[in-house]
């Protein structure tokens, strides 16, 4: 089989998680239990997890001059991911997510640092790449007008564009328009789609809206009924980049050409896998892993 071609615009981060007993309320201090630094970032987890999962990724996007940098540069690596369109910009910190892991979930605070540097003209750079790919995955923890500019880009193109709108805030007609899959969970649905109920925002987006709903599955319209396609049981350690799990393992299938409840369901369990070890990227599966669970 042809290995997908995907390019990811978006966040690359280190994130800096703290495990405790009990999440501190304002003014509290509480003692926790291990502090640990991972990679992380929307971007660099979705674009991790396609290439886990088998596709050609290329990712676009900044790190800082710092060591934070160099660690996640060390990490796509790794994970086969080119970076011939990752810059270090010059004086300014990587991106960090500050984790509090406790009471079964997390709380998380984005500092965007290098992140806020994938301006549209830089994504303009990869033009030429992006022209080539069989499909744009992009989410929210870099600039709007990028997310905007994106979406015009891909339609010219035509290129289909995934937007996963995490973490949520509104977003214009136009990116609604030109992005080929939108993929919030329920909170973003709420946030994006504002006065409508979910059962209206699926059926205006027939075939173009997933609302993700955690262990219970991924929903969308199909142009005649409401599909809930379900989750897989599993003991989750941390279900932190599950949801960039559920994106990758979608876009890798769909731009591989697979049908659209087959690449749900084939989301869903590499999501699944996601949620069995520690950090955004501890958990996330190769392609051997979710087809031995199938
Ligand atoms: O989606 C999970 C990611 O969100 C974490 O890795 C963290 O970086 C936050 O941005």
């Amino acid at each position: 089989m042809r290995k997908a071609k995907i390019a990811v615009i978006g966040s690359s981060s280190m994130d800096l998680v703290v495990t405790s007993e009990k999440r501190p309320g304002a003014g509290e201090t509480v003692l926790g239990k291990a502090f640990k630094t991972v990679p992380g970032g929307k971007g660099a987890n979705q674009a991790v997890s396609a290439s886990r999962l088998g596709a050609d990724v290329y990712m676009i996007g900044c790190v800082g001059d710092d060591h934070y940098g160099k660690a996640i540069l060390a990490n796509f690596a790794q994970n086969g991911v080119h970076t011939d369109y990752v810059e270090p910009v010059t004086d300014m910190e990587s991106g960090t997510a500050h984790i509090i892991l406790a009471e079964g979930d997390n709380s998380i605070v984005v500092v965007k640092g290098a992140n806020d540097h994938v301006t549209p003209s830089y994504v303009d750079r990869a033009k030429q790449l992006i022209s080539e790919c069989d499909l744009v995955m992009i989410q929210q923890e870099i600039p709007e007008e990028t997310v905007e500019h994106t979406a015009l880009l891909c339609n010219e193109l035509q290129v289909p564009l995934l937007l996963n709108p995490a973490p949520a805030r509104p977003i214009s007609q136009q990116i609604i328009n030109h992005a080929a899959y939108i993929t919030p969970n329920e909170h973003e649905a709420a946030v994006l789609f504002g006065g409508k109920s979910k059962e209206g925002a699926l059926q205006e987006f027939p075939g173009k809206v997933f609302i993700t709903e955690g262990a219970s599955g991924v929903r969308y319209f199909d142009g005649s009924k409401e599909v809930l396609v379900p989750s897989f049981k599993v003991v989750a350690i941390d279900t932190t980049g599950a949801g960039d799990t559920f994106n990758a393992a979608f876009g890798t299938a769909i731009a591989e050409g697979k049908e659209l409840v087959q690449s749900l369901t084939f989301a869903n369990r590499a999501a699944s896998l996601s949620v069995t070890g520690f950090g955004a990227q501890g958990g996330m599966p190769t392609r051997d892993e979710v087809e031995r669970t199938s």
